[in-house]
């Protein structure tokens, strides 16, 4: 059996914008991940897959083409270059929740395509696949979810690493040069990123003026923060989240809940606080040190926040 794993991930910096070919920041959060593995099923003729979290089994064969765990099934295959009639299962399962801007969709399809590759792999068929193929193949599935996805997600999971990414351009890795503590607030409301994506598209597409305006000062903060967490300005990038914010709430993707975690983290001593990912639900993340992380949770908690996860951005 072949096991592979992916993480979640968020957005730091530049959410919405990077659409509109602004840059942005995502981080990979490996606290909560995705799980695939894949195994030979001797004399079988096609390939079985297992959605465990959901307790769903079905074959590849009957699913519908807009299934998300077929399609990365079927691309990786392809790429890798030998069929789907084979005798394979393939069990997934993630604690990423889902539809909170942590990535879940990207990395159950990063895990399922990393696990085909190491299978392929073992057996001496193929060379490894790269993270730059894995990013690719699961662009190409994120497409199914999303619409016109941005392809971040797909970046930073498929990279584990802090990425600066501008659409269609480039992805670059950076240097984090003092590692920084964010706690991950989570408002229990599913937001489909599709949804709010498809929101912000027609607010622009009445004022297009006012908006670019806003991507473009979005932008600025990307690019400041990434100098930032360059040079170990933990107190800027703090700065720079509150102002990512008070940005994103102008373009209409923040909620009350949204806003009483925001708050909430402030409150509770955090350096700054953002909402993360497509907004309207979802996650906030508050940027903490050793000594205020508890307090900080607790405020997010008493302020009603599903679950708070702390992880360390190095
Ligand atoms: O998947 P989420 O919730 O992290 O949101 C994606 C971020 C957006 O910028 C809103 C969309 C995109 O494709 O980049």
């Amino acid at each position: 059996m072949t096991v592979a794993y992916a993480p979640g991930k968020v957005i730091l910096f530049g959410e919405h914008a990077v659409v509109y070919g602004q840059p942005a920041i995502a981080v990979p959060v490996t606290q909560v991940k995705a799980k695939a593995t894949v195994e030979i099923d001797p004399g079988g003729q096609g390939i079985t897959i297992i959605a465990e979290d959901t307790e769903q089994s079905y074959f590849l064969e009957q699913a519908s083409p807009d299934d998300a765990l077929r399609a990365i099934v079927v691309s990786t295959l392809e790429h890798i270059g030998v069929g789907t009639k084979q005798g394979l299962t393939i069990a997934v399962s993630s604690t990423i929740p889902m539809a909170r801007g942590l990535g879940s969709g990207a990395a159950v399809s990063t895990a399922i395509a990393r696990a085909l590759g190491n299978h392929f792999q073992n057996l001496g068929s193929v060379h490894p696949l790269s993270s730059y193929v894995i990013s690719d193949l699961v662009y190409e599935t994120e497409k199914i979810h999303h619409g016109t996805p941005s392809g971040i997600d797909n970046t930073v999971i498929a990279f584990e690493k802090p990425v600066y990414f501008v659409k269609d351009q480039k992805m670059e890795i950076f240097s984090v040069k003092s590692p920084f503590l964010l706690a991950i607030a989570d408002t229990g409301i599913a937001s489909p990123t599709k949804i709010a994506v498809s929101h912000v598209r027609r607010a622009w597409e009445r004022e297009r003026e006012k908006y670019e305006e806003i991507f473009d000062e979005i932008g600025t903060i990307a690019e400041m923060g990434r100098q930032a967490i360059e040079q170990g300005e933990i107190e800027t990038v703090g700065q720079l989240m509150n102002e990512n914010h008070r940005l994103l709430q102008l373009i209409g993707v923040s909620s009350p809940e949204l806003e009483g975690l925001v708050e909430a983290a402030r409150q509770g001593g955090a350096l700054g606080a953002k909402l993360s990912g497509a907004g309207r639900g979802g996650n906030i993340i508050a940027l903490v040190t050793q000594e205020t992380r508890s307090r900080v949770s607790m405020m997010l908690r008493l302020a009603g926040a599903k679950e708070v996860i702390v992880t360390e951005v190095v």
